[in-house]
């Protein structure tokens, strides 16, 4: 990993991921998870501080170690044990049938195979499991999406490998999940190319 993946990065991601919309967005999201949860991509550690006191086991998956001291800052108050694994999410290492929920936040627009990543989560979510995500992705708008397929090439480089392009609900789809919600916004405080939402809901659909 370069000087750039390892310590500049991970800062610009922290930093531009951890504003006022951000933290509100992360906050309704994760504080619907409870029981035992499974978060990959764990990042810096900044969904941490809004799960709430029903989760009762977390356990995240994510490849590289980022900003290790702000992670433990932010998993110090946890109120529930948090187990971290340094793999990636396309084969994960538990039991099927394992989680009450599963959640990704800002993640399928990296992880390099989403859709195996998203059948390797349905197979370890327990039969009545959900699957949260709030995840950017392409545009509605055609135009914005076809800048956003000119730039991809260039944001794979500056972004550590992700896609702003990804159709983030046929991905779901494509791995087999049934989704019940889905929510398409945009984000105010992010530059458009990057600001197009899909918020939702899935379930394992068998
Ligand atoms: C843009 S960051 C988002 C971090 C975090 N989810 C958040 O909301 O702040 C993307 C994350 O996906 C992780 N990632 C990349 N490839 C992955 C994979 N194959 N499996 C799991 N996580 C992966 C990266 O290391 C990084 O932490």
């Amino acid at each position: 990993m370069g000087l750039y993946a390892k310590h500049i990065f991970p800062r610009l991601m922290d930093w531009a991921m951890s504003g006022e919309e951000f933290q509100r967005l992360r906050s309704e999201l994760v504080s619907q998870a409870s029981g035992t949860v499974l978060e990959i991509g764990l990042g810096t550690g900044l969904n941490l501080p809004y799960y709430s006191r029903q989760v009762t086991w977390l356990h995240a998956v994510e490849p590289a170690i980022l900003l290790p001291k702000r992670l433990a800052q932010r998993g110090k108050n946890a109120l529930y044990p948090i187990d971290i694994t340094r793999i990636s999410a396309e084969i994960l290492p538990f039991d099927d049938r394992t989680f009450d929920y599963a959640v990704s936040t800002w993640t399928l627009c990296t992880i390099p195979d989403p859709v195996r990543a998203l059948q390797e989560v349905r197979r370890v979510l327990k039969p009545s499991g959900q699957f949260l995500f709030l995840e950017h992705g392409r545009s509605e708008d055609d135009k914005i999406a076809k800048w956003q397929d000119r730039l991809n090439p260039i944001q794979n480089i500056i972004g550590c490998g992700c896609h702003l392009n990804r159709r983030i609900d046929q991905l779901v789809q494509q791995a087999g999940f049934s989704t019940t919600e889905l929510d398409r916004f945009v984000m105010q405080t992010v530059p458009r190319l990057g600001g197009a939402m899909y918020r939702g809901r899935a379930f394992r659909g068998d």
